[in-house]
């Protein structure tokens, strides 16, 4: 089930925001995380993209340490006007210290990541600037409005948060409009659903769910996650892909099989096409941002979003996120599951 043609648009955040591609595109896995990356088929991947109308392109200030961004530049020199451009600040790293990462929310720390995103990325302005993470420990005034005076000098056009609670979207909605909330959200990963997700829709937030495809595990690719992973792959070292966890999750898989094999689809599409429903059933508008390295899983991807799951399929698919063995980061304090009441 491959197409290339082009897949429906969707405004973020409501009738003023830059209007995108109904899925977006994850550009992480080209500098870091997921092993070894073709960069000419990353380069294909990008224009198979847009080639899709997949225009919300995503990346952060941390993959690869600047590398991603700088990846990125060529791509957006050539093609800035077709492309929302996401970026995001927060998680502090050391050249000198490899495992170190803190969190940063402080406006002298905000304002100076912006400047590096903007530099590396070879752009005036930041269409989509995400909090990476919250530190609990500086307010909202102080962080989102910093952010909010980006915006005013005209160096990001709109706000987004990644892996804050519901309540904490509404405190910074009440700072500076808040345009997009980015957390994992899969058939795999759910706990968004609890406080989250409700106040996005309540607010007009769109939802974009990273991690659509559980890191990969949901495309059926990583049945034996952990011999499949090599030194450079940080999915080794992830609860659910590793050891008896890794085995028991395969196993979650098989209606999402069945369900692949009776709409003549892939496992990739139906997870694809499971969060863009389930987003429907909250009044909820959704980009989810697969990420991928190749054209022909791009394309797939992209065909997903016309793949409509039957309401006994849903019901089916309903309790696997319960019966998921391991957390979804080997150190659950930098989610937003800890602040959950
Ligand atoms: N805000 C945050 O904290 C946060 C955290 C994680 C990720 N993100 C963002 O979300 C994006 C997506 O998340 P993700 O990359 O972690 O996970 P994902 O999209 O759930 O899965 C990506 C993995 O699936 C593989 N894949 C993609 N499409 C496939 C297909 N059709 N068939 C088989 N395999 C397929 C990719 O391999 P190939 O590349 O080899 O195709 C890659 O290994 C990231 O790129 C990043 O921009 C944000």
């Amino acid at each position: 089930m491959t197409s290339v043609s082009r897949i429906d648009t969707v405004r973020l955040g409501g009738q003023d925001g830059p209007e995108v591609g109904v899925q977006g595109f994850g550009a992480m896995g080209i500098s870091e995380f997921y092993g070894e990356t073709d960069e000419a088929a990353a380069r294909d991947t990008l224009d198979a993209a847009l080639e899709a109308g997949v225009t919300l392109i995503d990346t952060a200030d941390i993959y690869g340490s600047g590398a991603n961004e700088e990846f990125l530049a060529p791509f957006l020199a050539a093609h800035r006007d077709e492309v929302t451009l996401a970026t995001k600040f927060a998680i502090e790293r050391r050249a000198d210290d490899p495992a170190y990462r803190a969190v940063r929310n402080d406006p002298a720390y905000i304002r100076k990541a912006a400047e590096d995103s903007l530099r590396r990325l070879g752009i005036e302005t930041i269409d989509l600037y995400y909090m990476h993470r919250r530190d609990p420990g500086i307010p909202f005034a102080e962080s989102v409005g910093a952010m909010a005076e980006l915006v005013r000098e005209g160096k990001v056009r709109y706000l987004g948060l990644s892996e804050v609670t519901g309540p904490e979207l509404r405190e910074a909605h009440a700072v500076h409009p808040i345009t997009a909330l980015q957390s994992e959200w899969s058939l795999f990963s759910r706990d968004v659903e609890r406080s989250a997700v409700g106040a996005a829709a309540e607010l007009g937030v769109t939802f974009v769910p990273y991690s659509p495809l559980g890191r990969g595990f949901l495309t059926g690719a990583f049945a034996d996650a952990a011999k499949d992973l090599s030194g450079g792959d940080f999915r080794q070292y992830q609860p659910r892909f590793t050891g008896e966890n890794a085995e028991r999750n395969a196993a979650l898989l098989d209606p999402v099989r069945k369900i692949a094999a009776a709409h003549g689809a892939t496992p990739a599409q139906i997870a694809l096409a499971w969060v863009q429903q389930r987003a429907s059933v909250h009044g909820l508008t959704v980009v989810p941002i697969p990420g991928t390295r190749k054209r022909s899983r791009l394309e797939e991807n992209a065909a997903a979003t016309r793949v409509t799951l039957t309401a006994a399929e849903l019901a089916e698919l309903e309790p696997i996120a319960g019966l998921v063995a391991g957390d979804r980061y080997p150190d659950m304090r930098f989610t937003s599951v800890e602040r959950e009441a």
